[in-house]
């Protein structure tokens, strides 16, 4: 695999937004004298992800984007705002089949002028459930991605369980396998809620083996691991990472770490800051569904690596 010669983040989608977070050497955002001005459309925040990679190598930039936000309203609005049209991006890879993760893409699609490749693992289009702690049934609730609406709309899908490589210097990991201990398969293990999915016509547990993370080998650094939710676990990814890349050197983790889910276990975020400690990155971002109770362990085990991303921040690395 290459390594890029540059990656620039600029994070389309996230559940935060702040304008009033100073600006460092690395992390760029809209701030209080942007969001001020009138004749600037203002960032908005939802609960769903989407990042823009800006992968640069051999002197040409590849835009691949990493999931579509919750719904198209504010990742359209966002890159709108941010001067970026919907024709640039080469890419899409969906990191698993949740609402909150492929929400935007229908709408971006439709927004384009050309048809888009988006790369996705098949049981992203498996029908889901949810079978919440107190007894509350969600049927269907991905019914919003579909495979035919979505070809219709000029996406050309790959669909892999395999990792796909998207340029020169970045891959999918592919489906993950879960070999931590205390990253045991199921979304919501260690909770009362369940997860179930439809596969040949039965119901069974749904592990969402669909989930993945994209991968950018940067020189002179180490990789860079965007993950979308981790329902695979944040660590089972890096390890799947170091794996297909054979690069060791972990240099930025950014994305969902799946530890905000109500009823997760204190120890088992404890158990995860303490590996991610052991890997000496040199930028950690929990984001999304990683929960506050996560953000403010790293922020306080990892000072110096903490990150704490928000909607319309642009990191260089
Ligand atoms: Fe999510
Ligand atoms: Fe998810």
């Amino acid at each position: 695999m290459h390594a890029a010669d540059k990656v620039v983040i600029t994070t389309l989608v996230e559940n935060y937004v702040d304008m009033l977070i100073p600006d460092t050497d690395t992390v760029k955002r809209p701030g209080l004298a942007y969001h001020f001005d009138l004749r600037n459309q203002k960032i908005l925040a939802e609960n769903g992800l989407a990042m823009l990679v800006d992968v640069y190598f051999g002197g040409k930039r590849y835009r691949i984007l990493l999931d579509t936000g919750l719904t198209d309203t504010v990742i359209l609005h966002n890159m709108s705002a941010l001067g970026i049209s919907p024709n640039e991006i080469d890419h899409v890879v969906l990191s698993h089949g949740h609402p909150d993760h492929y929400g935007g893409l229908l709408g971006l699609l439709k927004a384009r002028d050309y048809p888009l490749t988006v790369t996705l693992h098949p049981d992203a289009f498996l029908i889901r459930h949810v079978k919440a702690g107190n007894g509350m049934v969600i049927p269907y609730y991905n019914q919003s991605l579909r495979r035919d609406e979505i070809e219709a709309a000029g996406a050309r899908l790959v669909l892999a369980r395999d990792p796909v490589p998207v340029c020169p210097a970045a891959t999918t990991t592919g489906e993950i396998p879960f070999e931590v201990a205390f990253e045991p398969p199921g979304p919501a293990a260690g909770t009362a809620s369940s997860l179930w999915c439809l596969r040949d016509g039965r119901f069974e547990e749904d592990a969402t083996v669909d989930d993945m993370a994209l991968i950018v080998n940067i020189k002179d650094k180490g990789l860079l691991v965007i993950t979308g939710c981790a329902h695979a676990g944040v660590i089972n990814t890096i390890h799947h990472a170091r794996k297909i890349t054979g690069e060791e050197k972990i240099y930025a983790l950014l994305g969902g770490f799946h530890l905000g889910f109500p009823g997760i276990p204190a120890d088992k975020c404890t158990m995860t800051i303490e590996e991610l400690k052991g890997l000496n990155p040199t930028v950690v971002s929990p984001m999304h569904c990683s929960g506050f109770r996560t953000l403010a362990a790293v922020q306080q085990a990892m000072p110096e690596a903490f990150l704490l991303n928000t909607a319309g921040a642009q990191i260089t690395l």
